[in-house]
């Protein structure tokens, strides 16, 4: 059965490579997915190697996310970068809301909110990530938790911005663990979010693409894409190895 959304594969590298070792581990995911046709796939690099990443991806199949970025487009923000400084260096694409941005650094829906408006401002797509802790799901918080960080996510979002937003479901518990979310629990999430789009924008939630994440692996990304709602992967620790991370690319936008 052809499948309601093209597939979407990000890998994200969190706080790891130079700009060499990022320039090394793009071309090889490059290379590894030049002949495919049937899935979006981008890299996500540290600040530093953005520019130089995204300069060596020109033109082709494989496209760059930040992995953060601030709301403001200008001003007296030491530290921070704009959307459209990121759009400048050749990023497509942000990552905002990162459960390590949440817990690590004290990150807030309403700031999350802010940032993924601000990227679509200045033509990013944001990927918004959404998950509950390993607390919250054992005290059936679960989807209540989802909700919450949903709504807030995209308040205030045209249908227009809706259109151009991507979500991902990590699961607090699963990131780093090598403990994945079965297919089954993914689902469950995946269905819930695109169901509460829908009572924002009828049309807009069965094109939504809802990515998963945490603990995908080569051989768990099979499964997980079988699902209904699952649309691709954040994927990171196995993003750092080319030949997994295009493993997962293959297999998940064959399943
Ligand atoms: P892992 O794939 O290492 O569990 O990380 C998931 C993640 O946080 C991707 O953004």
């Amino acid at each position: 059965m052809a499948r309601a959304r093209r597939p979407f594969f990000c890998g994200n590298w969190k706080l790891n490579g130079s700009i060499a070792e990022s320039l090394a581990l793009a071309t090889e995911v490059r290379n590894g997915v030049a002949t495919l046709r049937d899935a979006d796939v981008a890299v996500a690099p540290g600040f530093t190697a953005l520019y130089a990443v995204a300069k060596r991806l020109e033109d082709g199949p494989v496209s760059v996310a930040a992995q953060d970025c601030f709301w403001e487009e200008k001003g007296a923000f030491t530290g921070e970068v704009a959307p459209a400084q990121l759009a400048d260096v050749g990023c497509k694409h942000v990552i905002v809301g990162h459960s390590e941005r949440r817990q690590l650094f004290g990150e807030l829906d309403a700031a999350v909110n802010l940032k993924a408006r601000a990227a679509l401002r200045a033509g990013l797509q944001p990927i918004i990530c959404v998950g509950e802790t390993l607390a919250e799901r054992d005290a059936g918080e679960t989807l209540g938790r989802i909700q919450a960080q949903l709504d807030a996510a995209i308040a205030e979002m045209s249908d227009d911005d809706l259109s151009h937003v991507v979500i991902a479901y990590e699961p607090v518990w699963a990131i780093g663990t090598g403990r994945n979310a079965t297919p089954g629990q993914a689902q469950e999430v995946h269905q819930f979010i695109r169901a509460r789009v829908a009572t924002r924008s009828a049309p807009l939630a069965p094109k939504l693409r809802i990515l998963y994440g945490g603990s995908v692996k080569p051989d768990n990304i099979r499964a997980l894409m079988a699902e209904a709602d699952v649309d691709g992967g954040l994927v990171g620790g196995a993003s750092l190895s080319a030949e997994s991370f295009v493993r997962i690319v293959k297999e998940g936008s064959a399943a």
